[in-house]
């Protein structure tokens, strides 16, 4: 057992994943500060596993509380959430983006490094391989030009973890470049929680299902895919989670600097979600073509098979159960996590 400080912890992926963290036998202290969740999310996470959630509200720019939250509770590893992660807004707000999330990374391993705990595991992105010039994708294929400022900063950030790394080897960095997350936990008490109109695609389905939002508009249908709609590769929230709790075995056994895909390696078109979500739920999605989105492509998805081989990861559920958990979600807690 050992104690994992999860920055971000309120948010989508790190709530998912303190609960699988805490049913694997480790225990967590969370900072957020809250800038895009609700702390009701720990309460359910609380509820699901009937352990405690050390949560303090926390900036990951603020120094002095990250330095008295590690002096009560040392930790011997961090699982790094916390950041901003609006694409459109990025593009619009690129100091702020720049400002959050590096700045925050620095002073966050900053502190960790003075506390000598020197395990890190990074939130990437397949953003970070631009127009892939490969698909599947591999961990190999090189990394590309990001479209937006949001992409540049989990490129910039996996270079300056990087760099650390190779000047000290004590520090065990892990990379995981996340596909699409999407699904929600399967009790359907925990989900996502989007702030105004979905940015991305499945929040959006589910808000048009649920009759907040008249129809989605699928964003271009002439690229070059089996249904002229863009390709993704949807990974489940819980399978997502489960990648870290694996992830931090690799830590445990000083894997030095490691980089893993966590995706499934299927790509599906944004038709084939509609389709999927329609037929699993016995709902209907109304949707109507649109232009293409700025900065999109037509195709990304993963190859996963050195987390299956180095981690023994992989992902068990399917679109079918993406769908399903995400409707569950969102039809018991329309409104989120406010009441
Ligand atoms: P989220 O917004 O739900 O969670 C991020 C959390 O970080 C939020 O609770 C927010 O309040 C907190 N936060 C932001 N800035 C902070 C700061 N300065 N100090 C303390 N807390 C701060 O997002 P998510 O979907 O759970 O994503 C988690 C991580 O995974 C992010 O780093 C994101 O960029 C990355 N990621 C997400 C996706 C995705 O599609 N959801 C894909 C790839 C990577
Ligand atoms: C998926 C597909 C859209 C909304 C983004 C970030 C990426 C990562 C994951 C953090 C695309 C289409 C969407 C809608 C649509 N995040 N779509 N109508 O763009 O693959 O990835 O989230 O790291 O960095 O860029 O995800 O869910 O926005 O879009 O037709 O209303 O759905 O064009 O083909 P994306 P998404």
């Amino acid at each position: 057992m050992s104690k994992i400080l999860v920055t971000g912890g309120s948010g989508f992926i790190g709530s998912h994943t303190i609960v699988e963290l805490q049913q694997s036998g480790h225990d967590v202290v969370v900072v957020d500060n809250l800038s895009n969740s609700s702390p009701i999310s720990l309460s359910r996470v609380e509820k699901i596993t009937g352990k405690p959630v050390t949560f303090k509200k926390v900036d990951i720019r603020d120094r002095n509380g990250l330095d008295q939250v590690l002096s009560e509770n040392p930790c011997d590893a961090c699982i790094h959430f916390a950041g901003l992660k609006a694409v459109g807004e990025s593009v619009e707000k690129p100091w702020e983006y720049y400002e959050n999330n590096i700045s925050g990374t620095l002073t966050l391993v900053d502190v960790l490094r003075n506390h000598g705990c020197k395990n890190i595991i990074f939130s990437s992105s397949a953003t970070v391989y631009g127009d892939p010039v490969q698909i599947p994708i591999t961990e190999e294929c090189p990394k590309g030009q990001c479209t937006n400022p949001y992409g540049w900063t989990k490129s910039m950030l996996e270079q300056i973890l990087m760099d650390m790394q190779k000047a000290d080897n004590e520090w065990n960095v892990v990379l995981l470049r996340y596909f699409n997350p999407i699904g929600a936990h399967p009790s359907g008490t925990m989900g996502e929680n989007p702030n105004g109109i979905p940015n991305n695609l499945m929040p959006y389905v589910t808000q048009v299902a649920i009759g907040k939002r008249p129809e989605l508009g699928v964003f271009g249908n002439d690229y070059n895919t089996h249904d002229g709609t863009g390709v993704r590769d949807y990974i489940h929230v819980v399978d997502l989670a489960r990648g870290h709790v694996y992830a931090l075995q690799a830590i445990e056994r000083k894997c030095g600097l490691a980089i893993y895909n966590l995706g499934t390696g299927h790509g599906y078109s944004v038709l084939d979600v509609v389709n999927a979500f329609e037929k699993v739920n016995g709902v209907k999605v109304p949707y109507s073509i649109k232009p293409r989105r700025a900065g999109d492509i037509a195709t990304c998805y993963s190859d996963p098979a050195k987390a299956q081989r180095e981690l023994g990861w992989k992902a068990l559920y399917g679109i079918e159960e993406m769908c399903r958990d995400s409707w569950n979600w969102q039809r018991q807690n329309p409104n989120g996590y406010e009441q």
